[in-house]
């Protein structure tokens, strides 16, 4: 299916949670009661990090009351309960990504790591000099770093696919980029600082046709949509939790499994191994291969509940109530003079970019901050998107299905406010 269809096909579906339903969840989140600067907390930095519900507070306090102990290597009870437990959390994520076998999902301390994790597993074995690897310009950082650090190292070179001025890729570039020394290519599914869903399943299925693997950076994309990693048919996923109302220092990577078992472990220590002596070690398989060391394993099993959680209000109500309250807040701010939204593709999740005509975003950000509205101001660890739109920074609000349209009033009078202050 061409891309182009694919993206006008995207959504449209209407959400199921009515403000009893918004209620009642934000009752879930104690951090929403906060005051700030004297006013109700009103948090719209959600692509930076979510908040956690009580659900989850709680099964961390249960693990930690009753459940704490090292994992994979004792038979005492406390032992053999962790790692049951452990493992039930990577089932979960199985099923929350839809992967074929739990073995494939790798927790990681975060999507960074996962990303680095393939960079070095992946990358270094596979890729050499004058393979070339292609990236897009939506990129976070994350995404970035790692593969200009092998291209460095291999004497790789990196494309990137080119977007228009509403913050969508080129289709027609993208595909002109392939060449018999593609390699590889890693692709945000979400944009974190404009907030564009980018057609990969299209974009994978053209990358394929020319044998090249795929990585998806699902930092943006997993808190806010029904996932499915066999029918998206990438080769590696990544995310992270403390993103989708879990914690910090837990992340995913998702890898098809024949890919993982050729890949070369990221890091050396117990636990990714069969069998050592001084003259040889023998890796153990995968994941283990890819999770050296005590891994965290309360926040892993932290993260599980955070499926639960989401699972039980359900990722296609989210996904829709989301886009209800994303057009409401583009209405509301498109409408003010004064104010640019950056970014405006067709197919967007969960963020809003503006900036105000002669006000610095950090500025913004601190006005709003006197107002009990967290937003985030920067580049947002995405400079080459910055670069594309000509600005140093944007404010950039960005909604979870806790918020509430009340709460994006408060963000519109808070701009006339700031507005105000600078006329
Ligand atoms: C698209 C994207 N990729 C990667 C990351 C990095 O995630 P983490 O810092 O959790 O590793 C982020 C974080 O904001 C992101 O938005």
């Amino acid at each position: 299916m061409k891309i182009e269809t694919v993206v006008k096909e995207m959504n449209g579906a209407r959400s199921s949670l009515d403000q009893t339903s918004i209620d009642k969840i934000r009752g879930d989140f104690p951090i929403l009661g906060l005051q700030v600067s004297g006013k109700p907390l009103v948090y719209l930095d959600n692509a930076a990090s979510s908040q956690m519900p009580q659900q989850v507070i709680d099964r961390i306090v249960r693990y930690q009351k009753e459940e704490h102990s090292n994992i994979h290597r004792a038979v005492h009870y406390l032992s053999e309960l962790a790692t049951s437990e452990f493992e039930a959390a990577r089932v979960k994520v199985q099923h929350f990504l839809n992967a074929k076998e739990s073995r494939e999902i790798i927790f990681t301390r975060g999507t960074t790591e996962a990303i680095n994790l393939v960079m070095h597993g992946y990358g270094r074995a596979f890729i050499g000099k004058g393979d070339e690897i292609i990236l897009s310009g939506l990129e976070h950082h994350a995404n970035i770093v790692p593969w200009q650090m092998l291209a460095e190292e291999k004497g790789a070179v990196i494309r990137v696919i080119p977007m228009n001025d509403a913050g969508e890729l080129l289709v027609d570039k993208y595909e002109a980029l392939f060449t018999a020394k593609t390699k590889f290519l890693a692709l945000t599914h979400v944009s974190n600082a404009l907030g564009t869903v980018n057609p990969v399943k299209a974009m994978v299925a053209f990358a394929h046709k020319h044998g090249v693997p795929v990585l998806l950076d699902g930092a943006q994309a997993a808190p806010h949509q029904v996932l499915d990693v066999q029918d998206l048919n990438c080769d590696f996923y990544a995310f992270s939790g403390h993103k989708m109302c879990g914690p910090t220092g837990i992340g995913v990577l998702y890898g098809k499994a024949h890919l993982l078992e050729k890949m070369q472990p990221y890091q050396g220590g117990g636990d990714m191994i069969l069998s050592v002596t001084f003259e040889k070690t023998i890796y153990n398989v995968i994941p283990s291969k890819f999770e050296a060391g005590t891994p965290p394993i309360m926040a892993a099993i932290a993260l599980g509940a955070a499926i639960d959680y989401l699972g039980r209000i359900g990722l296609d109500n989210i996904a829709a109530y989301e886009h209800e309250l994303l057009d409401y807040a583009t209405m509301r701010v498109a409408a003010l003079p004064g104010v640019r939204i950056i970014g405006t593709a067709a197919k967007k999740a969960a963020v809003l970019s503006f900036e105000i005509k002669g006000v610095h975003p950090h500025d913004v950000g601190t006005i709003l901050n006197s107002e009990g509205i967290a937003i985030r101001t920067g580049h947002h660890c995405a400079q080459p998107v910055m670069q594309r739109f000509c600005v140093p920074a944007t404010a950039r609000a960005s909604f979870a299905f806790y918020n509430t349209k009340q709460e994006i009033d408060k963000l519109v009078d808070g701009i006339r406010k700031v507005q105000e202050m600078f006329s």
